[in-house]
């Protein structure tokens, strides 16, 4: 969650980054004959939610008539450090990043404030001074850890004996892996005493980075009856490693995930992913849409978020043919 101390400061922020852009530069989003160039930098490829995440804003820059310089930091903070500032060097009108972690954005974004150049986030949170950046178009990831727990509560129903849960957790210092854990943690510890964690670790993300922990917890925690994956991919990987091991995932291992990627879906129509909570990816028409307010001095939320919807594998079956990711 956007702390505190961001939101207090966030207001004062907004002008004074939408004060900077408009005494800085010439152009008001694509009017003025001038087309904006906006920097962009991905964290990578690491998911189906990213790959989405990614043409969603090549998309959406297309029909905005926005120049978008890409790149993919290949989930280095370093590379997107680098990106930013090869950015900052060409003089875009506005940068745009998910940070592949929360913490050590504080130097570059000074100097792309020094240079008057206004910084959106996407997707993932910075923990930065939040003058530094303009606004966060994302999702809650503390209430989609929530939302997990809640569709486990029904995935679960009236059976009785021990709940133990091994997690796939995302990147380690990650906004969504923070916070997911932490909206579980928070269900948890209010109503269900006798769930119990017996293994946590990263998959980073990865289908591969799922699988490998995932065989590894078969071994070590064989009692483990519950998967919460903080990502679809992290599942699908995890779920090629039960097969292996000769269990049944979706019976023998219950698994919730997040995301709602169209394998993820198919995985649930097999039973073998028993609930997902959204995550939507399609970022991409918001940003434009926020990059043209910015540059044209309008206001815009300190966080625009993301609708995004619970799905169980019963719903599966009629929801795949309508998803669009
Ligand atoms: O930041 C969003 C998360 O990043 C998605 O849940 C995951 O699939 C991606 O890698």
């Amino acid at each position: 969650m956007i702390s505190r101390r961001s939101f207090l400061t966030g207001v004062a922020a907004t002008v004074a980054v939408g004060s900077l852009a408009a005494c800085g530069k010439k152009n008001n989003g694509t009017g003025g004959g001038k087309t904006v160039t906006l920097g962009f930098s991905q964290v990578g490829s690491e998911s189906g939610w990213r790959s989405a995440n990614t043409t969603s804003i090549k998309d959406a820059a297309g029909a905005a008539g926005i120049n978008l310089k890409f790149s993919d930091a290949q989930q280095k903070q370093e590379n997107q450090i680098q990106a930013i500032r090869d950015y900052i060097t060409q003089k875009v009108d506005v940068i745009s990043f998910s940070p592949v972690v929360s913490s050590g954005w504080d130097t570059v974004l000074k100097e792309a404030k020094a240079a008057k150049i206004p910084v959106i986030l996407t997707d993932r949170q910075v923990d930065a001074d939040a003058s530094l950046w303009v606004s966060l178009v994302g999702s809650d990831f503390e209430a989609e850890g929530e939302r997990a727990a809640h569709l486990l509560e029904k995935v679960l129903g009236q059976s009785s004996g021990p709940v133990n849960i091994a997690v796939l957790e995302g990147t380690t210092g990650s906004a969504p892996a923070t916070q997911r854990a932490a909206g579980f943690k928070k269900v948890m510890d209010a109503s269900h005493p006798e769930w119990k964690i017996v293994a946590s670790q990263t998959g980073n993300f990865t289908r591969d980075g799922g699988k490998q922990v995932m065989a590894a917890f078969l071994q070590s925690h064989p009692e483990a009856n519950v998967l919460f994956a903080h990502n679809d991919d992290m599942a699908l990987g995890a779920i090629q490693s039960i097969q292996a091991a000769g269990r049944k995932p979706g019976t023998d291992i219950k698994i919730v995930s997040i995301d709602g990627v169209h394998d993820g879906f198919v995985a649930m129509t097999q039973g073998q992913i028993n609930a997902i909570a959204e995550c939507n990816p399609l970022l991409g028409p918001q940003l434009m849409d926020t990059v043209k307010k910015v540059l044209a001095k309008q206001s815009v939320e300190k966080w625009i978020k993301t609708q995004e919807s619970d799905f169980l594998a019963a719903d599966a079956a009629s929801a795949l043919p309508n998803r669009k990711y």
